[in-house]
């Protein structure tokens, strides 16, 4: 039975209503971050849940058959529950998973990847999937993305399920360099001397803690950041992509790179270089492909520093690239891709598989697009070859996968 919000009891199931409060048990956590349950014949998703955990939780929203529910009491935690330390949780839109320890986290996360490979996959995951834990649970982040609001002198980040800014004074999972920019620009924001013309200011640190600033409405502050990473230097900005979590970037690129040899190979969405590089010293040939000009710049400027003239970057979306070029290339030996979280476009999945590389190495921070992605390719003809994950975002559900595939057929 379940209490509806005017104090009547509902009983939990097609009549449920949209601020019903139900008792349940946390099953597991699902790919998204929220915890599953049911009541009644209905499934419900619970946010900040912990497996394990009974609940009294309020329905917030119910779409077709699923109630998305939030945590009203905890009638008895699951022992993977811990205190989050942040005293924003639950209210800031950032971390999702302070509520676990870390263990838990990170089977949490290997878990998110089975369930996709068996549901949307359609593969049998390896019972030993492993999730490299990140060196450093807490500040590790070396991005933010700050909103602000001048009038209201609020500056943080954005509130969980709104528009709204959550105030943040301290974040624990920035590097200290990035607190310490936050506390300026918030001093900044007090004095007003922020630019009124926007809203919104992105933090990368560097090399020996240097900041680069940008901000959406102005460039004025814009500057270059430089990372070194297996012995590769790598010029960036806040404007655009480079890996948040700088401390597993060595064996990630290792692990992309395992099965790379050849001569000729592809680095699809390749951003300012990180796995060109390393290609390049590999292989006779390699083309980055990226479709912003701001990392395509920096990934030229990259190669040329390393003296890697065997490395050409193209600027253009990859599914457009691959629709005229497919056919013209030579034989590529390798592809390497590393999507956004919505995945490879399907003209990219189908030029890659125009090409058929011997090797596809498939970086992903979405298990789910990844999972799909994947599916594609082993209906035609590649085998599941090895797959792993690297927790680059302690205290979220985000996950970073690396999943190599070899040709069968
Ligand atoms: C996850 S990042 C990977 C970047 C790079 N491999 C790295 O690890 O630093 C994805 C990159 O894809 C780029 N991107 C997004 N959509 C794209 C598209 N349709 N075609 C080409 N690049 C795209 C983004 O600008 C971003 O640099």
């Amino acid at each position: 039975m379940s209490k509806d919000k005017n104090g009547g009891r509902t009983r939990a199931g097609e009549s449920t209503t949209v601020g019903a409060e139900i008792d349940v048990v946390i099953e597991r956590v699902l790919p998204g971050g929220l915890g599953l349950a049911h009541a009644d014949g209905q499934t419900l998703l619970v946010a900040l849940a912990a497996p394990g955990d009974r609940l009294r939780v309020r329905v917030e929203n119910k779409r077709g058959r699923t109630l998305f529910a939030s945590i009203v009491e905890i009638l008895e935690p699951s022992p993977q529950r811990v205190k989050p330390p942040c005293p924003y949780f639950g209210r800031c839109g950032g971390c999702d998973f302070q509520q676990l320890n870390y263990e838990a986290q990170l089977a949490a996360k290997a878990e998110i990847i089975r369930d996709c490979l068996r549901r949307i996959a359609r593969l049998e995951p390896p019972a030993d999937l492993l999730v490299t834990p990140a060196p450093f649970a807490w500040r590790y982040r070396s991005r933010a993305r700050w909103q602000y609001e001048r009038e209201a002198e609020k500056f943080g980040y954005v509130a969980r399920g709104s528009h709204e800014i959550c105030d943040v004074v301290e974040c624990p999972v920035i590097v200290p360099e990035l607190q310490t920019t936050l506390t300026t620009l918030r001093e900044k924001l007090r004095v007003r001397s922020l630019p009124d013309d926007a809203d919104e200011i992105e933090a990368v640190v560097g090399d020996n803690g240097a900041i680069a600033l940008s901000s959406s409405l102005t460039n004025a502050n814009i500057h270059e950041a430089t990372r070194t990473v297996g012995g590769e230097r790598y010029r960036f900005s806040a404007n655009c992509f480079f890996q948040i979590n700088h401390d597993l970037l060595e064996p990630l690129v290792a692990e992309a790179l395992r099965f790379a040899s050849g001569d000729t190979a592809l680095d699809l969405y390749c951003g300012v270089g990180l796995f060109t590089l390393p290609l390049a010293r590999r292989f006779k040939k390699v083309i980055g492909v990226e479709a912003n000009k701001s990392a395509t710049r920096y990934a030229i400027q990259n190669l040329r520093e390393a003296n890697l003239i065997n490395g050409m970057i193209e600027t253009s979306a990859v599914g457009d690239w691959l629709k005229t070029h497919a056919r013209a290339l030579e034989k590529i030996d390798f592809v390497l891709l590393d999507p956004p979280r919505a995945g490879a476009e399907p003209e990219a999945i189908g030029g890659i598989k125009e090409l058929r590389p011997l090797r596809i190495s498939y970086v992903s921070c979405d298990p789910a697009t990844l999972a799909r992605d994947l599916r594609s390719f082993t209906e035609a003809g590649y085998e599941l070859e090895s797959i792993c994950a690297f927790d680059l975002f302690p205290q979220t559900h985000h996950v970073e996968t690396v999943a190599h595939l070899i040709q069968s057929s």
